[in-house]
């Protein structure tokens, strides 16, 4: 399973790239209004992401409404650099634009994804990811984990990692991301703060505190 960072943060994107272990980014205007970025800075943000990326994919989200305009903004997203891939939320208009730009060879990340039947209409429109939702059904007292293994095992029966990829999303916890990658998830999505999370672990943090002990004894022998 691959990770990528949730996050449109640049401090954290150029942490958690540092780390070695994330092959992509995945951001949401949430994600970019908490930046406190602007709209007439959103294009150059998402293009700097990418550059921080160097070829690594890249959710840029549009927030247009009709067919006709999430193709243009689509395109126009696409264009700032070539690891710019599409999101889109799942919508009639979502699936007719996902067609359009799948023929001119435009990625799309189709999210929002909360049913198998939501996930079958985006890849059958040619999404290149769908990223169904984890943490939102826990919200709502409902188990995101069981929902996303239907998920998975509908996609995986229909559609090879080729033609679409699944990115467990809204995942808020180490477990979260455990299940994702027992059900076999091809990527999970991670914001910086469970990401680090995950990077630790109690007998881990223990374990290098004895072996500092242990080398000084070794030192001072
Ligand atoms: O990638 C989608 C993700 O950002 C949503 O997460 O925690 O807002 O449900 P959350």
């Amino acid at each position: 399973m691959k990770f990528f960072i949730d996050t449109a943060n640049l401090e954290e994107i150029k942490t958690a790239m540092s780390w070695g272990c994330v092959a992509g980014v995945t951001t949401n205007p949430t994600l970019y209004a908490r930046t406190g970025g602007k709209l007439a800075d959103f294009e150059n943000h998402m293009v700097h992401i990418a550059e921080l990326c160097e070829g690594l994919p890249v959710s840029a989200e549009s927030t247009a409404k009709t067919v006709d305009e999430m193709i243009e903004e689509g395109k126009r997203l696409a264009a700032l650099a070539p690891n710019i891939v599409v999101k889109l939320p799942i919508c009639a208009e979502s699936l007719a634009a996902t067609k359009v730009l799948k023929q001119e060879g435009v990625d799309v990340n189709m999210t929002l994804i909360f049913s198998i039947p939501q996930a079958l209409m985006a890849a059958s429109a040619g999404a290149r990811y769908v990223s169904p939702f984890v943490g939102r059904f826990d919200d709502i007292a409902e188990d995101g984990v069981e929902q996303l293994a239907g998920i998975i095992e509908a996609i995986k029966t229909y559609y090879t990692p080729d033609q679409t990829e699944i990115i467990a999303a809204s995942l808020r916890t180490p477990n979260h991301v455990a299940q994702a990658a027992l059900l076999g998830s091809d990527i999970a999505t991670v914001p910086y703060a469970a990401l680090e999370k995950c990077l630790h672990h109690p007998l881990t943090d223990r374990g290098l505190e004895a072996f500092e002990l242990d080398w000084k004894k070794v030192q001072e022998a």
